[in-house]
């Protein structure tokens, strides 16, 4: 199976390193930039700290901001690039990629560059925006300096191995003389005194139900007691929740094994390994092992979707189930399970406004007996008594305007509506002018229209200009955010030739999608000038950071 091989590929490549020695001229390093949640420009900040204590130079950029032209008058580029959705590119990088197809784009001879990708083994398309880039300058003729590696969710080592790597390599052949030297480190600042290993102990001081009792869905709120932590945040932030497992599945999990009564495996797996969602490892080992599994049976007859819709709702409790006795052991299946992740919500409250404190607005995910390990975690097991791991996961890219006059377009159905609940604060605190209007929407307006009472007292206000919904099961046919938008094409131009900066938060698979269609068909309706024409409007939307997107 071509796409079988392909996924099980995927899990195996790493990082190698491959040291290319010629002349260079001394050496001004180029930081260029492709991200969707702040880690890459994370990583950029220590390439330009480790360039500078090499003593080289160090810059860095958004790939949208750098023109064919630049990128060809450049010496030493160092790509750092995360992906987004089905292997595309980051938001801030799709029209740097657009502009290397062109049929005029210079060589690029002079060019010495490596790229590091930031992404997660858990999806196909793994750092393939890295892939794609990396590919593309070999073509038009740019020298590699160093393999491309690509990291997993656990970056932070890979990264600093090979910036460390590339760095002494530039440093090495441009004579170049730092402070430190070869592999010695510049001293890290900690950019917060908080991080994955060591979280804030936050009390969960709120944990409300804001859907109705009776919904399909359950959407909560959360507040979370930031106390002398002195972590700050902006409204647009992420904050990550280290989640631990629900101990009866735990227990579960090992009765199954025959393991049940292992403390200190129980207390392992509890807290360290992600025992719900299969690993890609995992699946092709039981596909190896029970050939007649049902699991076995989908991969070889059906395609990646059909694997996808089985998957759904299974855990790996299921699959060993479904493995039978040639399931692994215990001590077999340990190193399928990858190590317990933190998971990052966008922040719904203004430090202004809410000062202190940081909410977070989750739906609980459960479908039958599969339960999401965080969204239930904070719902279901986090006692008066006990504290939450957190931390900042910064996203300056997605905040309220600077210009405090300036009009916001929100787009924001179901949970998407989180940050813009903190810009309405934000705003409503900064007592800014700019006009505001959130399209929200979710199925019934009886059961989900969460957060009704405030977005009408912030109508009241006057801060929350313009409201329109999309109950899409309240009526026969299907009303989206989307349909609302066309709706009122009119009015929507007119914000955006008004210098409205257009955000969208929510789902990226489709929602996302269709979204980016309604606002290129308004412009497009509003314009008159064509497809074409839309797209470029719509891209000088984004190069001015006037369209912004956090989708998941
Ligand atoms: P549905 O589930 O009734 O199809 C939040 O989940 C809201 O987003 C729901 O009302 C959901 O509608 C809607 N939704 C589903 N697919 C969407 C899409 N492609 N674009 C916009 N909204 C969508």
């Amino acid at each position: 199976e071509s796409w079988l091989a392909g996924f099980i590929a995927g899990i195996a490549a790493a990082g190698r390193r491959d040291s290319a020695g010629a002349d260079a001229p001394a050496a001004t390093i180029d930081v260029l930039i492709g991200t969707q949640t702040g880690n890459a420009e994370l990583v950029a900040g220590d390439v330009v700290a480790g360039a500078r204590a090499r003593g080289l130079g160090g810059r860095a950029t958004a790939l949208d901001d750098v023109t064919p032209e630049a990128l060809a008058a450049m010496s030493h580029v160092i790509v750092v690039t995360s992906t987004y959705g089905e292997g595309e590119m980051p938001d801030n990088a799709g029209l740097f990629w657009e502009a290397l197809q062109s049929d005029t784009v210079p060589r690029l001879e002079g060019v010495r560059y490596s790229v590091l990708g930031l992404g997660d083994r858990g999806y196909d398309d793994f750092c393939q925006a890295a892939k794609l880039i990396d590919t593309r300058l070999e073509q038009l003729g740019a020298t590699r300096l160093h393999e491309r590696v690509d990291c997993d969710v656990d970056f932070e080592e890979p990264a600093a191995e090979w910036t460390a790597a590339v760095l002494d390599l530039v440093a090495a052949e441009t004579g170049a003389k730092g402070t430190g030297s070869g592999a010695a480190e510049a001293p890290k600042k900690p950019r917060s005194q908080w991080n994955k290993r060591t979280p804030y102990r936050s009390r969960l001081a709120t944990n409300r139900l804001l859907s109705a009792p009776h919904s399909a869905k359950e959407i909560r709120h959360y507040e979370f007691d930031l106390g002398d932590s002195g972590i700050t945040y902006e409204a647009g932030d992420a904050l990550a929740v280290v989640p631990l497992n629900d101990p009866a599945l735990v227990g579960e999990l090992l009765a199954h094994l025959g393991a049940a009564g292992d403390e200190a495996t129980a207390e392992l797996l509890r807290t360290e390994r992600e025992i719900r969602t299969p690993s890609k490892e995992l699946i092709a080992d039981l596909v190896e092992r029970a050939p007649s599994s049902e699991l076995a049976s989908v991969v070889a007859h059906g395609d990646r979707s059909d694997l996808d819709s089985w998957l759904w709702g299974r855990d790996v409790l299921d699959l060993l189930r479904d493995a039978g006795p040639a399931a692994p052991g215990l001590a077999e299946l340990l190193p399928f399970l990858r190590p317990l992740q933190a998971r990052q919500y966008s922040i719904s409250s203004s430090p202004l406004a809410h000062p202190g404190s940081v909410h977070l607005t989750i739906a609980s995910v459960r479908y039958d007996r599969y339960e999401g390990v965080a969204s239930t975690y904070l719902a279901d097991r986090v006692g008066a008594d006990s504290t939450v791991g957190i931390y900042l996961q910064p996203n300056a890219s997605f905040s309220v305007p600077a210009d405090d006059d300036a009009p916001m377009v929100m787009i924001g159905p179901g949970t998407g509506i989180a940050p813009f609940r903190g810009f309405l604060h934000e705003r409503a605190a900064r007592g800014a002018s700019g006009r505001n209007w959130l399209f929200f929407g979710d199925r019934n307006r009886e059961t989900d229209f969460v957060y009704q009472d405030e977005l009408t007292e912030l109508q009241q206000r006057g801060v929350l200009t313009e409201l329109d919904l999309a109950f899409s099961r309240d009526q026969a046919e299907k009303v989206y955010v989307q349909t609302r938008m066309r709706e009122r094409s009119r009015e929507l131009y007119a914000w955006l030739e008004e210098g409205a900066h257009v955000y969208v938060c929510g789902d990226a698979s489709r929602m996302a999608k269709d979204v980016e269609k309604a606002l290129l068909a308004v412009v497009a309706e509003q314009r008159r000038r064509g497809g074409d024409d839309a797209a470029e409007y719509l891209a000088n939307l984004r190069r001015a950071k006037r369209y912004v997107r956090d989708v998941y």
